[in-house]
């Protein structure tokens, strides 16, 4: 799918980058947010150089070790803003992540390239040292480019009719690995709550526990009439 045609306005696309996991990019009018840093620790991701990485914004969803092992890094070297909830912005603040910025549940903020509303998730969130991580969330941006949502690591919930009742989203990014999160089924039901028709997923294959089959993921989102995308490690795509 291309660029949309929404009344007045021309959107203009967004550049959605796949680093693995559940880390991506998405670019669009000069800004660049990153969400979920895990590239390093993933042999899957070894063609990707993390020390190219410009981000405008980091968005981390919750505390798991596959969402945020690479956040300080990027962070202390690209001095971007660090998004996420009260408990891991105080984390990062410790280990001298000065440019965070903490939301929680329901809240929103404005930064320089939108506006971004932290959502529920069913999940957990311990941080890699053990250290209390807070609730897992999702994030939905909105920009003058349009609104996107990317639920983060979750089960499939009610909640995410709200969001499709308040937001006309561009497209959503759902995990669909089963196992820890929704898996493809609970996935394309999300899609429905959401109103969404295009789907990027992630947070498969990564590991033994998480790998699925792609034909029959597409296949589920089909039978609801969205449309699947699986990019390739380090593909960009446009939405
Ligand atoms: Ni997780
Ligand atoms: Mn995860």
């Amino acid at each position: 799918m291309t660029g949309q045609r929404l009344g007045a306005s021309i959107f203009v696309n967004m550049k959605f980058t796949y680093f693995g996991h559940a880390c991506f990019s998405i670019e669009f009018s000069g800004y660049n947010l990153l969400f979920d840093p895990f590239i390093t620790p993933n042999p899957l991701a070894a063609s990707i150089n993390v020390n190219q990485l410009k981000p405008t914004a980091i968005l981390i969803t919750h505390g798991h070790a596959d969402h945020i092992v690479d956040a300080v890094s990027i962070a202390k070297r690209t001095s971007a803003t660090v998004i996420s909830n009260w408990e891991i912005i105080d984390w990062l603040s410790k280990q001298g992540v000065q440019n965070g910025h903490p939301l929680n549940h329901g809240g929103a903020a404005s930064f320089s390239f939108g506006r971004v509303k932290y959502t529920n998730a069913i999940h957990s969130s311990s941080l890699p040292d053990g250290s209390y991580g807070g609730n897992p969330g999702g994030f939905i941006v909105t920009t003058p480019e349009g609104s996107f949502y990317y639920s983060g690591d979750t089960a499939l919930t009610y909640d995410m009719k709200l969001v499709g009742e308040e937001f006309q989203l561009r497209f959503a990014v759902l995990p669909i690995g089963d196992n820890f999160t929704m898996g493809p089924a609970d996935a394309a039901k999300a899609a429905t709550f959401l109103n969404v028709k295009t789907v990027v997923g992630v947070h498969f294959d990564t590991f033994p526990y998480i790998k699925i089959d792609h034909s029959a993921a597409k296949e589920a989102f089909n039978k609801v009439g969205v449309n699947l995308l699986l990019p390739t490690i380090g593909q960009t795509i446009e939405l």
